[in-house]
């Protein structure tokens, strides 16, 4: 093939004690001319990379082709609704706000849309936590606005993806009232429907959970019901109690509800926690591994329990299969590639694919036992590049398929949190970040406001402008440790530490309102908004839309390459350097010949790229964070090694 496609210069940066600059690359070349290369031996001497990997990634045979589907080269992009757009001068983002965009996420290249829930909730874990699958939320509007969106949305041809929470429902659900009413279970079948124990009590007599397990969100996991004199469990709040998967009749519930769905038009499913819906027999203890708490986390128990398969074969057979739909499953918590892909085989009949949570734990401290994601640990590039690598290349002979994101409304901002948020460096690291992932195997998500660099709120926000429950409760229960153990009063305690922990790592980062334009409250609402604007801030979709160079230009033009070029999508991924601290590199390949190679450099510093992958000349530029000549692209066809632009911060 004599067309290829190369890009380059792709500095990202990362916040590192040492301040460097960075410039990466994203290329692809033809496959032709690296078969030359490899054959004439002209691999650099520096060369980090073992030589039949590069070997590997040429060899005609090798390159696996996976199936084709609509699910898999589109590009979703994911709605928070409250925060999206408000059309009623109310305050909240609602349906008819969605609506009033959609020619703009059209423009972007958005193909999928994926709401976060929009049914009737009492918000106690912002929608998380569903009353009625089978109404809208009236702060979002009602059914009718739902179907006036889904229509314009495939007018447009586009699809409507519904996120669906059936792990637990809000204690104010009707199953949940009639479960609760009567502990008799004959009279009661209800009762069954969710997770009841009786009291455990302690040597004193004292009333006590009937296990140890700690919930998501702090404190026991269990909740007492002095009417009946029973616990109900609740993996996440009090306010979102467990369903009971064991039974039928709820799990025939569930096929209803997503019927439901299905027959009225939306497009497909986000799964929330699915692989907690299975509990190990008997509800054991956990072991104590956080010995501060008197709670522990249960994940051993629940997480990719003994019957999540039959559940979601059941699922699959009931709704799931019955339509061209699309499923994906949040798999949080495990980092067992193994078990994830379970869910993800097509062989297997479950889900289309999983979002799983390794990459994004990257920066945990403690890990999966954390007391709470957003203690902040410092990671390694390296660390980063494998795991990437090891879901890259996962079961591709098996069909495996990957999620491609790095940014919702669990987590905070990508640039603030991976990357570089500075005014110096924002628009960079955003567009080397969007580079990162269109670049990647795997359907394609990315965040509402990912597309113009939104970026953490403002250190100066004080707790009072978090809403999360998540950060209240971790932030509450941290308190009270430290004047149990120090005696100090409430107003004495230091919780400078943890504020800061929350700037970097909360959830609200990601939830603060959609910065639209320069008017009041960035043209989010009309009204006050239910959540701070990050006010400090300027960065608007407006104020992008008519700058060639921006972020929000960056991405419709990535996001069109990708369309594009299939190897993106679907080719072999082949990482290169997987030592080297600051670059990550690596080559993508089709079985019809075309790769791409794929150059970013997560330092501040420049950095002299040894060209250990074929010489790209002949190849095609597709997309650099800097801006580009045709000298350096010259430059960079015709030598063994190319020095990746930066300038050294004072
Ligand atoms: C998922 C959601 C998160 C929610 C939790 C409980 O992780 O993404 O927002 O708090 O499930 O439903
Ligand atoms: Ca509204």
């Amino acid at each position: 093939m004599s067309s290829g496609i190369k890009v380059w210069n792709v500095p990202g940066a990362r916040k590192a004690s040492r301040e460097r600059v960075q410039v990466g690359r994203i290329g692809c070349a033809c496959k032709k001319r690296w078969d030359e290369h490899i054959s004439g031996d002209r691999i650099s001497p520096q060369d980090t990379v073992p030589r039949s990997r590069i070997m590997d990634t040429s060899s005609s045979n090798r390159t696996i082709s996976p199936t084709r589907a609509w699910w898999k080269s589109a590009t979703v992009y994911q709605i928070y609704p409250i925060s999206f757009f408000d059309s009623n001068g109310d305050g909240i983002g609602d349906l008819d706000g969605i609506r009033h965009k959609l020619d703009y996420l059209k423009t972007l290249g958005a193909e999928v849309l994926w709401l976060s829930p929009i049914c009737k909730s009492p918000l106690a874990d912002m929608g998380y936590d569903i009353s009625d699958y089978y109404s809208i939320d009236e702060r979002y509007g009602t059914l009718e606005d739902w179907d006036k969106l889904l229509k314009e949305t495939h007018a447009r041809g586009m699809r409507l993806v519904m996120d669906i929470v059936v792990n637990h429902t809000s204690d104010e659900h009707e199953w949940f009232q009639k479960s609760r009413a009567n502990k008799d279970r004959k009279a009661n079948p209800m009762r069954d429907w969710y997770i009841w124990r009786p009291p455990r009590f302690d040597q004193d007599g004292n009333r006590m959970p009937p296990n140890n397990w700690k919930s998501m969100f702090q404190g026991s996991a269990w909740e007492y019901d002095r009417a009946t004199e029973e616990y109900y469990l609740h993996l996440f709040v009090a306010k979102q109690p467990d369903l009971n998967w064991e039974n039928a009749d709820m799990r025939e519930a569930v096929w209803k509800l997503m019927r439901f769905w299905v027959d009225r038009g939306c497009d497909g499913f986000r799964l929330d926690a699915i692989n907690h819906i299975s509990k190990v027999d008997g509800l054991p203890d956990a072991p104590v591994v956080i010995p501060t708490l008197p709670y522990q986390p249960g994940h051993a128990f629940y997480i990719n329990g003994p019957k999540v398969h039959d559940y979601l074969q059941e699922m699959n057979a009931e709704v799931l299969s019955r339509s061209d739909i699309v499923s994906i499953g949040e798999a949080p918590v495990t980092h067992s590639i193994a078990e994830l892909a379970q869910y993800v085989y097509p062989k297997n009949k479950e889900l289309n694919m999983v979002f799983q949570f390794e990459l994004n734990d990257i920066d945990a401290q403690g890990g999966l036992e954390a007391e709470s994601p957003i203690c902040y640990k410092p990671w390694r590039l390296q660390d980063m590049k494998a795991i990437i690598n090891r879901f890259q290349q996962w079961g591709r002979s098996d069909d495996f398929w990957n999620t491609v994101f790095i940014e919702n409304h669990d987590n905070a901002r990508s640039i603030s949190r991976y990357g570089n948020d500075s005014a110096e460096w924002r628009a960079l690291c955003a567009k080397m970040f969007c580079i990162f992932q269109i670049t990647q195997s795997g359907t394609l998500f990315v965040y509402q406001g990912q597309e113009i660099g939104m970026k953490n709120v403002p250190k100066s926000w004080k707790l009072d402008e978090y809403k999360d429950v998540a950060t209240i409760n971790f932030w509450n229960q941290t308190k009270e440790k430290r004047m149990r153990l120090s005696g100090k009063d409430a107003d004495e305690v230091d919780m400078s530490d943890i504020l800061e922990q929350c700037q970097r790592k909360a959830r609200d980062n990601a939830r603060t309102p959609m910065q639209w334009s320069s008017s009041p409250h960035a043209g989010f609402t009309t009204g006050t908004p239910w959540m701070r604007v990050n006010d400090e801030d300027d960065w608007t979709v407006e104020g992008q839309l008519s700058d060639p160079d921006s972020v929000l230009n960056f991405w419709k033009r990535a996001l069109q390459l990708r369309k594009q070029h299939e190897v993106l999508v679907y080719g072999d991924f082949d990482l290169l350097l997987p030592d080297d601290p600051a670059i990550f590199a690596y080559t993508r390949t089709l079985e019809d010949g075309s790769s791409a190679l794929v150059v970013m450099n997560f330092g501040t510093d420049p950095i002299t790229f040894a060209e250990s992958v074929p010489t790209m000349k002949g190849a095609q530029l597709l997309l650099s964070n800097y801006p580009v000549t045709n000298s350096q692209d010259e430059a960079w066809a015709s030598s063994s090694s190319a020095v990746l632009r930066g300038r050294r911060i004072v």
